[in-house]
């Protein structure tokens, strides 16, 4: 790569909100209406009810110490299926609601200005109680949402992260896209590295919370974005995939 691009790139990792952003031009400052924190569904979307939060004392739990040195990318997981009560407590503890009170929300990761720009989406491929295929995860319902049922969810997945036939195996795949606007609203140029960092905290999160319950996972960048985005039905514009992780059974 040229040495003017990467340099031109590197400017993206840097401190840019006093040069880029002119805060009383955003759209926030100019006063249009804030996004939705959670991107809408149909009124007479599929929903699937999840375990809720103080139900997960009956996990097992491994304790934080246990979970900080354990932790390690896992590729192979066991044929075991993921209870609903494990993947509703790793959906919770990557984008789950910790407070809420009138029109404000605070969940338990941390993102810039808590825009969260983040969507979750699941492919499920072996989790009690769920079909096969595609679902949304709602934060503020704790609930899942049904996208659609595919028996060939296994395949058309890793066929869109490059032929990463390993993540055929997980119990399901945690597949993240970006809605930027979320952030864009109040840090305009500024919002898309605030993003990554974002992104980041969600998937630790989810390393962690695997370990805790003897399930692993690894963070997965390398997708192919036309198929993964055709995969979940977004439009690539507004909506758009930027980080996967599938999960499974260990040991
Ligand atoms: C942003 C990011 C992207 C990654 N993308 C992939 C990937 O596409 N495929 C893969 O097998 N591992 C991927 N990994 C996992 C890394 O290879 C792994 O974290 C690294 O080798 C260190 O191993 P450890 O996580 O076990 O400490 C990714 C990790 C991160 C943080």
């Amino acid at each position: 790569m040229q040495e003017s691009s990467l340099e031109q790139y590197r400017q993206f990792l840097k401190d840019s909100v006093r040069k880029t952003i002119d805060f009383s031009r955003t759209d926030q400052s100019r006063g249009v209406p804030p996004p939705p924190i959670q991107k809408p569904y149909s009124s007479e979307a599929e929903r699937i009810d999840l375990v809720p939060p103080h139900e997960f004392g009956r996990l097992p739990g491994a304790d934080l110490l246990s979970s900080i040195s354990n932790r390690h990318s896992r590729r192979q997981f066991s044929r075991s299926p993921l209870a609903l009560e494990e993947l509703s407590f790793l959906l919770w503890a990557t984008q789950g609601v910790r407070e809420q009170s009138a029109g404000h929300v605070l969940r338990n990761v941390p993102s810039a200005g808590n825009r969260h720009a983040l969507e979750t989406y699941l492919c499920a491929l072996n989790v009690q109680g769920l079909d096969r295929g595609f679902y949304r995860y709602l934060p503020l319902e704790h609930q899942l949402v049904v996208e659609y049922r595919d028996d060939r969810a296994a395949e058309k997945i890793a066929r869109a992260a490059f032929q990463q036939n390993w993540m055929s195996d997980a119990a399901a795949v945690f597949v993240w896209s970006a809605i930027p606007y979320r952030t864009e609203w109040r840090y305009s140029l500024a919002a898309h590295k605030v993003i990554l960092l974002d992104a980041g905290h969600v998937c630790q999160n989810l390393y962690l919370a695997c370990e805790a319950i003897r399930a692993g996972t690894c963070a997965v960048a390398a997708y192919d974005q036309e198929l993964m985005d055709q995969l979940l039905k977004l439009d690539g514009k507004d909506e758009f995939v930027m980080y996967l992780a599938p999960v499974g059974r260990i040991g």
